[in-house]
């Protein structure tokens, strides 16, 4: 397989920020940590893993724009192309010692995502993908699940921490789910989430509340797995609404109907 010089300069990129984290996963206990609201963490190795996404990927292509989530918003002298990126997706996990965790890197043109990276550097799995050329785990293509019965299908979901007011909204989807499908899991990183999706781990996956960095990436390797990802409100933006579902294309509209209610 070849992929693009952005999908090589991505891979790179994710590489380079994975060996920064792995090193300070092992020293966890040291790391300067801040809450930005009721239990969202962010470390010093967020941040590093930041910097040295900007750095590389801005290094490499100098007139893109940048957004990460602990703070770098650069507008691009070029305004069609745009880096989307979560340095590390699962912070939560890390502070505790969980290895389930990954880098999100998305490139955005012209409102499309059109390139995907998604890295677990602890197991080493690089899921990837680009526009038309289909999707990868390391050197393997991926395909979201043929699985058509509900009752044999298992799906990921966030649940709010921190008191967040989305959770009556959660507490009922998990209701009307729980008694028709195999089981829900809650692993901590929405960006694996989708990423397991595209392997066919999961069946399917939805969560309200995310950001743009959590999704980006995931819309385009779930795309290219064969699998159907859509904003939970079917007028809203898949991007910008941070409400995301998604499904293998046979059980999609079973499970879309249970979480919108439709
Ligand atoms: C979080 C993870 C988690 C999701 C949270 C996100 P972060 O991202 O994706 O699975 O439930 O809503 O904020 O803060 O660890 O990058
Ligand atoms: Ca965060
Ligand atoms: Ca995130
Ligand atoms: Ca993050």
């Amino acid at each position: 397989m070849t992929f693009s010089a952005n999908l090589n300069i991505m891979m790179k990129a994710a590489r380079k920020a994975g060996r920064s984290l792995v090193k300070d996963f092992r020293e966890v206990e040291n790391l300067q940590v801040s809450m930005k609201g009721a239990g969202d963490f962010v470390s010093r190795a967020d941040v590093a893993a930041e910097n040295i996404l900007k750095e590389e990927l801005m290094g490499a292509r100098p007139t893109y724009g940048f957004l990460g989530e602990e703070g770098t918003s650069i507008a691009g002298e070029d305004p069609t192309r745009r880096w989307i990126v979560d340095p590390l997706d699962g912070t939560t996990n890390f502070l505790h010692g969980l290895p389930h965790w990954a880098i999100s890197i998305a490139l955005e043109h012209k409102g499309q995502i059109v390139s995907g990276v998604i890295y677990d550097p602890a197991k080493d799995e690089m899921f990837m993908a680009e526009k038309g050329e289909g999707a990868w785990m390391n050197d393997m293509r991926i395909r979201a699940s043929g699985r058509t019965r509900m009752i044999e299908s298992i799906y990921a979901t966030g649940l709010p921490f921190g008191g967040r007011a989305d959770l009556p909204e959660t507490l009922k989807d998990l209701s009307q789910l729980l008694p028709v499908c195999a089981g829900v899991r809650r692993w901590g990183s929405a960006a694996l989430d989708m990423a397991y999706v595209a392997a066919g781990r999961y069946d399917g996956f939805w969560e309200r509340r995310l950001n743009a960095w959590d999704i980006a990436a995931g819309i385009v390797i779930v795309r290219e797995a064969g699998g159907l990802i859509q904003p939970l409100n079917p007028e809203g933006d898949i991007v910008s609404d941070g409400e995301v579902i998604c499904a293998n294309e046979a059980l999609f509209d079973k499970f879309s109907k249970i979480i919108r209610r439709a």
